[in-house]
C-alpha cells in the first residue's frame, strides 16, 4: 500500500499550488509587454522605445516580484499548505489553510534518532486565525538506519530502480529519499487511520521529509502524555486497555498493524488513546512477517498493562490475538 509507487507519483508530479501574492516574472514580463502608450518617450526620434524612467521602474517591478513579502513579526516562514500533500477531507474546522498564513517555530517537542518533533504555530496576521500543529521532520542522516528494518518493506513494491540504487548506495539524494519515503509511508498511514475513523492525530500535510499534523494539547497548549508517563490504576486503566484493543481490532479489521506499538507511541488526549508514530505501518496479509508483527504489538502492550496492574483476565494474550485475527481475515 504505502509503496513506492505511490512515492514515484509525488516525486514526479509535485503539485506546487502557488502563491497568489508572489507573481511569477514572467507574468509581469508578460505585463509590461501589454504596457499602454505613454511608457514610450513621445521625444524619441525612434517610436515604440521605453524612457529611461520607465526601464528603471519595469526592472524595480521585475525585483519586487522575484521576492515574498516581508514575513510578520515572529515568523519564520510562509505557510507551505500549498507545497505539498494535503490531509484528508472533511478539513476540521480548526485547521488554517489560508495561503496568508505564516508558521511560527515555537520549539522542539522530541529529537529523536530519526525524527524531530517539532510545535509550530500557523496563523493569518492580523486575525485571530490560527491552529498549534506538530511538524514531525525525518531526517537523512548516515549515522543511523532506521531500525525500522527492511522487514517492514518486505510486500511494498519498489519500482523505480534509480532511485532504489541511491537508497542502496546511500547516497546524500539516496538518503534524502529515504527520509522522505518514511515522511510519505506515515502521511499516507494517517490519512488512512484518520478517514477510517481511528483515534490518530489529523495529517495536516507532507512536504518532502517534513509531515505536519494536529497538536495534540490540552487546553492550555500542553501536550497530551505519553501511555507510559501515566500511572492509571483501577477504572482507568480497565478504560484505556478497551479503548486501545478497539483500535487494535479497527486496524485488523484494515488488514494492518502499528508495527511499532509500545507505551511510548501512544498519547492519551482528553481520556483518548491516541495512536502515533506510524511509518512502519504494516500490512498484515502482504507481509510475510505480518503475524509477527501483530503478535509483538499485542505482546508490548499487553506486558505494559499488566505490569500497571490489570488483572490477567483482561489481557490474555492469546484470546486477543485470536480476535485480531479472525478481523484480519486471517484465521
Ligand atoms: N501529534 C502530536 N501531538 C502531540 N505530541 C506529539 C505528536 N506527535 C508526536 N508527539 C510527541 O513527539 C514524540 C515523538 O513522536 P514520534 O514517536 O512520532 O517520533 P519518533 O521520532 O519516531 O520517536 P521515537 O523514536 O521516540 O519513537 C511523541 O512521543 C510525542 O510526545
Ligand atoms: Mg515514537
Amino acid at each position: 500500500m504505502h509503496d513506492f509507487e505511490q512515492y514515484e507519483d509525488d516525486f514526479e508530479s509535485p503539485r506546487h499550488a502557488k502563491r497568489p501574492r508572489k507573481p511569477r516574472k514572467s507574468d509581469t514580463e508578460q505585463a509590461a509587454r501589454f504596457e499602454p502608450v505613454d511608457v514610450f518617450d513621445p521625444q524619441s526620434s525612434r517610436a515604440g522605445r521605453l524612457t529611461e524612467a520607465e526601464r528603471a521602474r519595469l526592472a524595480a517591478v521585475r525585483e519586487s516580484a522575484l521576492v515574498d513579502p516581508p514575513l510578520p513579526p515572529g515568523a519564520d516562514r510562509w505557510s507551505t499548505w500549498g507545497d505539498g500533500e494535503q490531509g484528508p477531507k472533511p478539513r476540521p474546522d480548526w485547521l488554517v489553510t489560508e495561503l496568508a498564513a505564516a508558521d511560527s517555530e515555537l520549539g522542539v517537542l522530541k529529537t529523536g534518532k530519526e525524527a524531530d518533533v517539532h510545535l509550530i504555530e500557523r496563523a493569518v496576521p492580523d486575525t485571530d486565525r490560527g491552529c498549534l500543529l506538530a511538524a514531525k521532520r525525518y531526517r537523512s542522516n548516515e549515522h543511523r538506519m532506521f531500525h525500522r528494518d527492511a522487514g517492514y518493506l518486505e510486500g511494498r513494491r519498489m519500482r523505480r530502480s534509480r532511485e532504489m540504487r541511491a537508497m542502496a548506495n546511500r547516497t546524500a539524494f539516496g538518503r534524502n529519499l529515504i527520509a522522505e519515503q518514511w515522511a510519505v509511508a506515515e502521511f499516507a498511514a494517517l490519512s488512512r487511520l484518520w478517514a477510517a475513523g481511528a483515534p490518530v492525530p489529523y495529517p495536516v500535510q507532507r512536504s518532502g521529509t517534513e509531515l505536519l499534523m494536529e497538536f495534540l494539547c490540552d487546553e492550555e497548549g500542553t501536550a497530551a502524555p505519553r501511555l507510559a508517563e501515566l500511572r492509571p490504576g483501577g477504572d482507568e486503566l480497565a478504560d484505556l486497555w478497551h479503548q486501545l484493543t478497539g483500535t487494535l481490532a479497527l486496524l485488523a479489521g484494515l488488514g494492518l498493524t502499528h508495527g511499532d506499538l509500545s507505551a511510548y507511541n501512544l498519547l492519551v488526549h482528553q481520556g483518548q488513546v491516541m495512536i502515533i508514530d506510524l511509518p512502519q505501518i504494516v500490512d498484515v496479509i502482504a507481509n510475510p512477517r505480518g503475524l509477527e508483527f501483530l503478535a509483538r504489538d499485542v505482546a508490548n502492550v499487553s506486558d505494559w498493562f499488566r505490569a500497571r496492574g490489570l488483572p490477567d483476565r483482561f489481557t490474555d494474550t492469546a484470546a486477543l490475538m485470536a480476535e485480531l485475527v479472525a478481523a484480519a481475515g486471517l484465521d
